[in-house]
């Protein structure tokens, strides 16, 4: 019995990741009752009504296999999504984030490279790792933008991978068409270039790229997207990709057979059709971001221009006290150093009152921690680190 069992080095070795705060473990460790969670970019109106109802209705039906329902789901999806696309260019996954998993278990041997651009989404570089494959850094500029020459130059003939964010989780920065476009022009066709767009719906910039004209080019890519964000369902966990039909079709062979429940599939057709939701949703993120840019950009906090819906930005002070202190005061936001950013703190855009509290919770983290010094010492006594 004393011999170990034998662990996957790669595996063991990834990094792990964490996900945000909760409010229930604020709650219960404060004993705070009204807690609001800026933390892990879900919606602040809550799921989509239309989907909430959807999914009730459709609790009688579990008996059943869902298989027919992906079926379904690919189809409103084409039809949502237009721009010539069929059922045959969809794949669904339980998240964005299995779909991230499958494509590095189908793309991705031990050994082999892939290039992603801090900072940005830490999952790029846990999926790669977990596989044995080798992560190559290319970092935005200091603008946080794509650098494509850099990136140009980092593909050699074992790139396999080449990660593009945008709007790029944590700095809400984009990658333009030019910029698309010349990568797609340099990048040889041995590389599958994935798109992930998680936030896309948010983006108010005419140039962001339409990754959709790759797919339709039958160029090797994968665009990402998920109903976590807008649609206000990250618990619900659907994601899914678009790619030309011969990529999707490998892809669907790295899913597990009925990855998504009836109720997940359900939700995420009748969410597709809540354009109020989805409508409501946007008008808050936008002029929520411009509103608390113009605010932290006043306390000289360097927030980051954003067209996603949250904020990264530099406190001047350490990242995990100013969360801690803001959790105290039932603020919950996310320290940006596991996305790279280790001297920033990511704030979601919430609803107007929630950012209003938000940023006067802030204010007074931050006298308090002018208040202390420099290294906020004092604030360790009593804190706790969740
Ligand atoms: C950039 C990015 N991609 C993908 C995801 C995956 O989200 P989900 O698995 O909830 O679809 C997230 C979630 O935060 C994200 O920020």
């Amino acid at each position: 019995m004393s011999d170990k069992p034998h662990l996957n080095p790669h595996i063991a070795a990834a990094p792990v990741y964490t996900a945000g705060t909760s409010v229930e473990e604020v709650a219960a460790r404060y004993g705070l009752t009204d807690v609001i969670k800026m933390a892990s970019n879900e919606n602040a109106l809550g799921p989509s009504p239309k989907a909430v109802e959807a999914i009730a209705s459709a609790l009688t039906a579990l008996n059943f296999y869902p298989r027919v329902t992906d079926d379904k789901l690919r189809e409103r999806l084409a039809a949502h999504v237009g721009a010539g696309m069929t059922p045959d260019n969809f794949v669904t996954s339980n998240g964005g984030s299995e779909m991230l998993a499958m494509i590095a278990m189908g793309f991705l041997e031990e050994g082999e490279e892939a290039i992603f651009c801090p900072p940005t989404f830490l999952l790029y570089e846990i999926q790669v790792r977990r596989r044995g494959g080798q992560p190559v850094k290319v970092d935005l500029t200091p603008e946080y933008r794509y650098d494509v020459d850099a990136i140009l130059d980092a593909v050699t003939p074992s790139t396999r991978l080449i990660y593009i964010c945008s709007p790029n989780n944590p700095t809400g920065t984009i990658i333009t068409q030019e910029e698309a476009d010349r990568l797609m022009a340099g990048v040889p066709d041995h590389v599958v270039v994935v798109f992930d767009e998680a936030y896309i719906e948010f983006v108010d910039h005419d140039d962001h790229v339409d990754s959709l004209k790759y797919v339709r080019d039958g160029r090797h890519v994968i665009v990402v997207r998920t109903f976590s964000k807008i649609y206000g369902l990250a618990g619900l966990r659907v994601g899914y990709a678009i790619a030309p039909p011969e990529l999707a079709q490998y892809l669907w062979r790295c899913r597990q057979p009925f990855h998504l429940s009836t109720l997940a599939m359900t939700g995420a057709m009748a969410a597709l059709e809540d354009r109020e939701h989805v409508a409501r949703t946007r008008a808050i993120v936008i002029e929520g971001r411009k509103w608390l840019h113009h605010q932290l950009a006043e306390m000289g906090l360097d927030p980051v221009p954003s067209q996603s819906n949250f904020i990264v930005f530099r406190p001047g002070y350490s990242p995990q006290q100013v969360y801690e202190r803001l959790l105290q005061r039932g603020v919950v936001v996310r320290p940006a150093g596991p996305f790279y950013m280790p001297e920033h703190v990511r704030v979601t855009v919430g609803t107007p009152e929630q950012n209003e509290r938000f940023i006067a919770a802030l204010r007074e983290v931050l006298a308090e921690m002018e208040e202390l010094g420099e290294s906020g010492q004092k604030a360790e006594e009593g804190t706790l680190t969740l």
